[in-house]
């Protein structure tokens, strides 16, 4: 039996611990969604779906779109589960992370089944803040946006880009009353005050994820349909488990056909030329 390194836990195959995946199982493109029972949600909008492990709340697999090798792996919800699927994930080769979530957003004019896409996000998750200090911007790559703002166009589904309050807590940590209505007066304007900075919307995992991705060099970014809304006190699920599948599954095959036109021109950055530029 080969010796176990406590400071980097695999399994006794090699595997990464959590994710039990090891180099190879997994594409460069990985959809993040939160729960596992997502996964084969997202298989559904590929040509192909494979699944390829299952430990705990991470769920992996990978299949193809079109020319693109896509992969998906659930994170769990918030933070500490999140930071485990980066680390593992980046460790095989993983280097461009889209998650796809779901999200209460704050103005009313946001409707459930809209997407947001964050273009950074105020870190309030507490699990990034282990990394690096509150200083250091969470912010999502500019050609994953473009990328999701691409894949929306083409399905005709509303979005709206914004700043993302990416929150360690459901509940009181988004001023929604907790047991036995627990909600500290330092919550009650949580809401008006982060609309006042223009923040657009509250979810749990972009902090984390864009924080390590920007200390890691990886590309990442995040999308979510809206199921809730905080002004209007709106809750509808609908299909937006759908919806934000189909959306991170187009923007990651515009990515990677956007990587190959790179490739041909020999640029390591996307450049609007690039995109006018016939094939
Ligand atoms: N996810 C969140 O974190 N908050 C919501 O209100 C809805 C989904």
């Amino acid at each position: 039996m080969s010796k176990l390194d406590a400071s980097r836990p695999t399994t006794e195959t090699g595997r990464q611990y959590h994710i039990d995946c090891a180099k190879g199982d997994m594409p460069r493109y990985v959809l993040l969604p939160g729960d596992p029972f997502r996964v084969p949600v997202i298989g559904e909008t590929w040509d192909s779906y494979r699944e390829v492990a299952h430990h705990r709340e991470y769920r992996t697999a990978r299949g193809m779109y079109g020319d693109a090798e896509l992969g998906a792996c659930s994170t769990g919800i918030g933070g500490p589960s999140t930071e485990i699927a980066v680390n593992e994930l980046a460790a095989i080769g993983c280097d461009t992370m889209l998650r796809v979530g779901t999200t209460g957003a704050l103005p009313a004019h946001i409707r459930c089944g809209d997407m947001i896409i964050t273009s950074g996000s105020y870190r309030m998750d507490g699990t990034s803040d282990r990394y690096v200090d509150r200083g250091y911007p969470a912010v999502a790559d500019y050609e994953v946006v473009m990328a999701l703002m691409t894949a929306c166009e083409r399905l005709g589904v509303t979005y709206h880009v914004g700043v993302t309050a990416s929150v360690g807590s459901f509940y009181a940590g988004q001023a929604r009353p907790s047991f036995d209505d627990y909600l500290t007066s330092d919550k009650k304007h949580l809401i008006e005050d982060l609309m006042m900075a223009r923040v657009t919307n509250f979810e749990m995992e972009s902090g984390t994820l864009l924080t390590l991705a920007g200390l890691f060099g990886l590309r990442a970014g995040a999308v979510c349909a809206v199921i809730a809304n905080r002004t209007t006190n709106e809750w509808h699920l609908g299909d937006s488990e759908k919806q934000v599948a189909r959306v991170g599954t187009e923007a990651l095959g515009i990515l990677a056909e956007w990587d190959r036109r790179k490739n041909v021109q020999n640029r390591t950055h996307l450049l609007p030329s690039l995109l006018s530029a016939s094939r």
